[in-house]
């Protein structure tokens, strides 16, 4: 496992977001992070970067990771693209490239093969992209640098059905190379890529398993995922 997640508690304000919260990601493939608006998902990536304050336990590539500061879980390769995703509107594409390098010797020709737009229009500002785009300059940004694990926090919302397919297909050969914890609203897209799923719900892990045993129930996924949840094919 590159990652276990062990009870983990997060509080905010008054309200026990996540109350006992365990998990695994698997070294290869891609594992969904599923369940409703509101449940926790975004809590559980920025509790497992040491974002937020949080009890429990995490191991990440074999070392307890809670409390362990941000800035050092990054070093050692925990990649994360938000779901904002952050980009810096008024620098050049290349000037947020630059500015996320961390390591001696940053992957441009791999991010430039697998997003051949950003080569393209480097000398662009960033916050002139159309959200395809600057999806894919932060999923570039994160790359630049070698990692063991990413999270990536909802990357299709709000795009278009034929950007949602391409931002599929650059996540698909993503995880060729490195493992993913995806949050992913689109169920499309998770039975397209998802090899794991695991389902939150009233702040617990609900549904753990094969992403297919999930999707190929749809009594099930609408369960878990609530109405309207049903799997077109994309
Ligand atoms: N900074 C915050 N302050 C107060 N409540 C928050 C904060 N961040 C998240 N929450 C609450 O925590 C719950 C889980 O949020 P979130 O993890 O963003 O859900 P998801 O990503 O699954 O949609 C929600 O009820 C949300 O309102
Ligand atoms: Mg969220």
């Amino acid at each position: 496992m590159i990652l276990s997640v062990r009870d983990l508690s997060v509080r905010i304000g008054g309200s026990h977001i996540l109350q006992g919260v365990s998990f695994d990601v698997p070294r290869t493939g891609i594992t969904a992070l599923l369940g409703r608006n509101g449940v926790g998902k975004t809590t559980t990536l920025r509790a497992i970067l040491g974002e937020l304050p949080a009890s429990g336990a995490i191991d990440f590539d074999g070392r307890p990771a809670l409390g362990r500061p941000t800035h050092r879980l990054v070093r050692d390769g925990l990649g994360y693209v938000p779901e904002d995703r952050c980009v810096f509107a008024g620098l050049t594409v290349a000037e947020n490239l630059r500015l996320a390098v961390r390591s001696a010797d940053p992957r441009f020709r791999t991010v430039y093969e697998l997003f051949p737009e950003l080569h393209v229009r480097a000398g662009q500002r960033a916050g002139t992209l159309s959200g395809g785009q600057q999806q894919m300059l932060a999923l570039g940004r994160v790359l630049l640098n070698d990692q063991r694990l990413l999270l990536i926090d909802e990357p299709t919302k709000g795009l278009a059905p034929a950007v949602i397919s391409s931002v599929a297909t650059a996540l698909d050969r993503i995880a060729d190379r490195v493992p993913m914890l995806l949050v992913e609203q689109n169920l499309a897209v998770v039975r397209r890529l998802a090899t794991d799923a695991i389902v939150l719900a009233a702040g617990r892990v609900a549904w753990q398993g094969p992403a297919a045993g999930l999707l190929g129930d749809p009594a099930l996924a609408r369960d878990l995922l609530g109405v309207g949840s049903t799997v077109r094919r994309p």
